[in-house]
């Protein structure tokens, strides 16, 4: 294959692996070139000038969050898919979540200096919620900016999942925050979006977790081109952007699901709750994606594979296979 601009020599370790399998996440040093890095700052400029571009803050008034993002972008993905394409990538990726891979989403984060508190401890039940709980989900995450945790700080912390893991959240608490308030509703008990989300957060940010959270939290530095790669269910969280040189940091996500993965009705439509329940009246919700129905809304029915659902366009190129040389192809996508 001819050389591309995006090329790169990483190679995973078995080092790497392992701890990938053990802890949820692993951080991958010089993952992406400075063309790469080039090239996602530049995207991460444009989405969040455009309209696309929100605060959860506008969305959300429980709490003041004040971290600019966009869910997923407008910006044509012909740059990504060229990633995506790079051996390189491809089988760290696969090799690491130990299956084929299927984008969903890019994403983009943007802190700034002293002002964003960003998100409190957390599982992306906002991005994988719409598939069945059991089923495999990763996130790359690149901050385009340096990490410096003895610094000026504003990267990200995390847990290894055999410590604690997000698993119980995706399982049980999301379905059973809106069972609560759907029977408190049915009891003529008023509810609000606030104590939605008070609730949905409530469970991972109570003191005793918090306390056992922040006890087995690691943190690492970045260097623009290093990455996080880490499953749904680890738990994790922003940590601010302190004083220092650095006026803003932002960081560029991707989000994958195994390729046999599922369109999850049920799932979907409990994140819409808020919507449906808080949507209207004087000072109505406001989503900061619909994403989870916007799949529905393109024809997918509960329980159809995500990667053949119309609502992604160019699946093809959103589907990254491992390499099957030395391996029988599977009759049945293997549960994970
Ligand atoms: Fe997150």
């Amino acid at each position: 294959m001819s050389s591309h601009p995006f090329d790169n020599e990483f190679l995973i370790t078995p080092e790497q692996k392992e701890q990938f399998r053990r802890d949820g996440f692993v951080k991958l040093e010089g993952f992406l070139n400075d063309n790469v890095v080039k090239a996602l700052l530049n995207r991460v400029e444009v989405e969040l000038s455009g309209e696309g571009a929100t605060s959860f803050d506008k969305s959300r008034s429980a709490e003041l969050l004040d971290i600019r993002t966009t869910y997923d972008f407008e910006t044509d993905k012909g740059q990504v898919y060229e990633l995506m394409e790079r051996p390189y990538f491809r089988r760290a990726l696969t090799d690491l979540a130990e299956c084929d891979l299927f984008l969903t989403a890019e994403l983009c984060f943007e802190i700034e200096k002293n002002v964003s508190k960003g998100l409190p401890w957390h599982v992306g039940v906002q991005s994988f919620g719409f598939q069945p709980a059991e089923e495999f989900a990763c996130t790359i995450w690149a901050p385009l900016h340096p990490v410096d945790t003895k610094g000026q700080r504003g990267g990200m912390a995390y847990v290894p999942q055999n410590v604690i893991s997000g698993d119980f959240v995706f399982r049980q608490i999301e379905p059973a925050v809106v069972s609560t308030l759907e029977a408190k509703e049915r009891a003529g008990v008023r509810t609000n979006v606030n104590e939605y989300f008070a609730m949905r957060e409530g469970i991972l940010n109570s003191p005793t977790m918090c306390e056992i959270l922040e006890n087995h939290q690691v943190e690492d530095d970045f260097a623009p081109g290093d990455a996080l790669l880490f499953n749904k269910m680890v738990v994790h969280r922003s940590i601010m952007l302190g004083e220092g040189a650095l006026p803003k940091r932002a960081a560029y996500a991707m989000r994958f699901v195994d390729v046999g993965s599922h369109y999850d009705l049920e799932r979907a439509k409990n994140l819409e709750y808020p919507a449906e329940q808080y949507g209207k009246g004087f000072f109505p919700y406001k989503p900061i994606t619909r994403f989870h129905m916007e799949i529905a809304e393109a024809g997918a029915r509960d329980g159809d594979v995500l990667a053949e659902c119309a609502f992604f366009d160019n699946r093809e190129r959103r589907t990254m296979r491992r390499e099957r040389d030395f391996r029988p192809e599977p009759k049945e996508r293997v549960e994970r």
